[in-house]
C-alpha cells in the first residue's frame, strides 16, 4: 500500500537544522513501512500571498489568489503531512504562517458554506522543528496553532520531534534520529489503525 508524504518546509535554508531532521526522516521511511511518494512545498520559495481578508472564501469555495493549489494539491494527496520548521519569535517563520493563515479558506467552507470536509483526505501528521535555544514554549505554541487549523485540514498531529540548542552549533544527531525514527513508527500504526 503506497503511503504519500506531503511536506510544508518552513526553513530558509536548504541545509539547516530543520532539513536535516527532513532527510532524517526521509531515509528512516521504508524502515517504518512508510513507501511511496514525497511531495514538498517550500513556503519561502513558494512565497504565496497573505490572506488579505477580502470575504471571498465565505461566498464562494476557495480563494480569491490561485497559489495555493499547490498545497492544496498535496492536502488531498497525502497520507502523512509533515510540517517541517526552525521556530522564529516563538512560532511559525512568516512564509509558513502565511499558509496556515490561508487555510480560512477551509474554516469558511465549513462554517460559512456548510462544506462538512474541505479537504477529504485525513491525514496523520508530524510536526519536525528545531530551535537554537533550550527553551521549547515556541514548540508549544507552534502545536497550538497545528491543533486549530488541522481541525479543517482533516489533519491530525500525531507527534513532534525536536532539535533543541542549535545556535550553539549543537545537532544531536543520533538523538534525533531516535526521535524521529519513533515518529515514523507512531505515524504508521496511527495510519494502520484508522478504520
Ligand atoms: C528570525 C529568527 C527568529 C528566531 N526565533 C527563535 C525563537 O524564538 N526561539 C528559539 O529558540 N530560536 C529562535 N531562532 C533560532 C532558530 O530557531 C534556529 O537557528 C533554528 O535551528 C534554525 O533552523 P534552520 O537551520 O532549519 O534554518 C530564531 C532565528 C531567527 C533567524
Amino acid at each position: 500500500m503506497s503511503t504519500d508524504v506531503f511536506v510544508l518546509f518552513g526553513s530558509p535554508r536548504g541545509n539547516g537544522y530543520t532539513a536535516r531532521m527532513l532527510e532524517c526522516f526521509l531515509s528512516c521511511r521504508s524502515g517504518a513501512g512508510i513507501e511511496g511518494g514525497t511531495s514538498i512545498f517550500d513556503a519561502y520559495k513558494a512565497a504565496i500571498k497573505p490572506c488579505v481578508h477580502c470575504g471571498h472564501c465565505k461566498k464562494t469555495r476557495g480563494c480569491v489568489y490561485d497559489d495555493f493549489v499547490p498545497i492544496e494539491r498535496g492536502l488531498e494527496s497525502a497520507d502523512i503531512l509533515i510540517v517541517a520548521s526552525p521556530v522564529y519569535a516563538l512560532g511559525f517563520p512568516a512564509p509558513l504562517k502565511t499558509v496556515f493563515d490561508r487555510t480560512q479558506q477551509y474554516f469558511e467552507a465549513k462554517f460559512s458554506l456548510g462544506i462538512e470536509k474541505p479537504v477529504k483526505k485525513r491525514k496523520a501528521a508530524l510536526l519536525f522543528a528545531s530551535y537554537g535555544s533550550t527553551d521549547g514554549s515556541g514548540v508549544t505554541m507552534m502545536e497550538k496553532q497545528l491543533e486549530l487549523v488541522f481541525r479543517v485540514m482533516n489533519a491530525n498531529l500525531v507527534q513532534t520531534a525536536v532539535s533543541p540548542n542549535t545556535d550553539s552549533g549543537h545537532f544531536d544527531s543520533e538523538a534525533v534520529r531516535a526521535e524521529v525514527e519513533r515518529a515514523a513508527l507512531n505515524v504508521r500504526r496511527y495510519l494502520d489503525a484508522l478504520p
